[in-house]
């Protein structure tokens, strides 16, 4: 079967017709992490390395309806940089504009070095990579003819070398001469990151990796994104799986069309959340108010919302700084004749993070 041509190809990968790529990146894994300096690219004020993906005050509207509006943020070389938010908070928008595919209402970015405009498109184009949310590889030709059909697409040089090399990155050297359409979802997704690996990029935009795929699938591209990071690629990771954002991300961006926060998911989740102890009692205390107030590093406490079961009692104390808080907290409870079970720190996920925010913004908008 002869693929489409490119225009019936499919999405989300840089177009074809491109001239043939420039000078060759390193092959090298461990040149890969910095990649030359491209033209355009500038030293922020001699402060380091020019920002790998520099958005600001970007914004795009479809007929009127705005999908993304006055967003600006900057990605480090080397970061894996996740961008999270709920359905139609104009994610894939933003990686379209980045990837070259679409062109912004409004506003202007860099992406590896380059200034984003009509004239880089080439030159963005063969230093990035995209997988787009629909994989989209023509499962009638093998993993190999896949990789093959894409890298002449790009106009690649040592095409046979890249796709070895790429296929055994994702770990797919043993199917490579396996119909695309007999793979797993989960194979297949290696597939398509395969193809994202060909040009070498030194950014790579994933758009939900690992949506639709089991545990142990997404895992396995879990393991992938970490062996990026390791070769110093910047991945920019479009998702809406919060424990793989947390897992995987040295920071994220959370947005719902306009950026809402920005930051480490540690910083997050210390920005919206205060400290906390979680105390449980085999049984309600009499007086909690007269066992908890005026100790040391404590603010205040609160029955836990839902109570424990089985005649437990739970409570939460705002803290200062929960190491210094814990011991006196024991030592008041032991004092007033409670039984205790646990006295932990409460730990707050980016997904509480993400649910305070989100639903934060709606509640407003109501
Ligand atoms: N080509 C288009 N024409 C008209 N509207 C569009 C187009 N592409 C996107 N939109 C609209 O822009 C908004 C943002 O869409 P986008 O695909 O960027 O969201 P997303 O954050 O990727 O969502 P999801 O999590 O569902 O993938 C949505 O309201 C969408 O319907
Ligand atoms: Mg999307």
């Amino acid at each position: 079967m002869r693929p489409p041509g490119p225009g019936q190809g499919p999405a989300g990968q840089p177009p074809a017709g491109q001239p043939p790529a420039g000078p060759e990146r390193s092959s090298d894994p461990g040149t890969a992490a910095s990649p030359a300096p491209p033209s355009g690219a500038d030293e922020a004020g001699g402060r380091g390395p020019a920002a790998a993906v520099e958005v600001s005050h970007l914004s795009k509207s479809f007929g009127g309806r705005a999908a993304v509006e006055d967003v600006s943020f900057s990605v480090a070389p080397g970061e894996v940089f996740g961008f999270l938010g709920p359905n139609g908070a104009g994610k894939t928008t933003t990686v379209r504009i980045l990837g070259t595919l679409i062109a912004p209402t409004s506003g202007s970015a860099t992406v590896a070095g380059i200034p984003l405009s009509p004239a880089n498109g080439a030159e963005i184009r063969q230093r990035i990579s995209i997988m787009p949310e629909a994989p989209g590889l023509y499962l009638r030709l093998t993993v190999t003819e896949n990789l093959r059909f894409f890298a002449r697409l790009y106009g690649l040089p040592r095409r046979e070398v890249r796709i070895g090399e790429a296929l055994a990155a994702v770990g797919l050297s043993d199917r490579a001469d396996d119909l695309c359409g007999s793979l797993s979802k989960g194979l297949r997704q290696r597939a398509a990151l395969a193809r994202t690996l060909l040009n070498d990029p030194a950014v790579m935009f994933l758009d939900e990796p690992t949506s639709g795929l089991d545990p142990v699938a997404a895992h396995e591209v879990h393991g992938l994104i970490g062996a990026l990071r390791d070769r110093g690629v910047t991945v920019f990771l479009t998702t809406h799986r919060l424990d793989e954002a947390e897992r995987l991300c040295d920071r994220v961006a959370i947005m719902n069309t306009s950026l809402r926060t920005i930051g480490r998911p540690d910083e997050l989740r210390q920005m919206l959340f205060s400290r906390s102890l979680a105390v449980t009692t085999a049984a309600p205390l009499a007086s909690p108010d007269q066992v908890f107030t005026g100790l040391p590093a404590v603010q205040g406490w609160r029955p836990a919302d839902p109570a424990g079961g089985g005649g437990t009692a739970d409570y939460v104390l705002a803290v200062s700084d929960p190491a210094r808080a814990a011991p006196g907290v024991t030592r008041a409870l032991v004092g007033a004749g409670a039984d205790v079970l646990s006295i932990t720190e409460s730990r707050h996920t980016l997904e509480d993070v993400y649910l305070e925010l989100i639903e934060d913004q709606e509640s407003r908008s109501r």
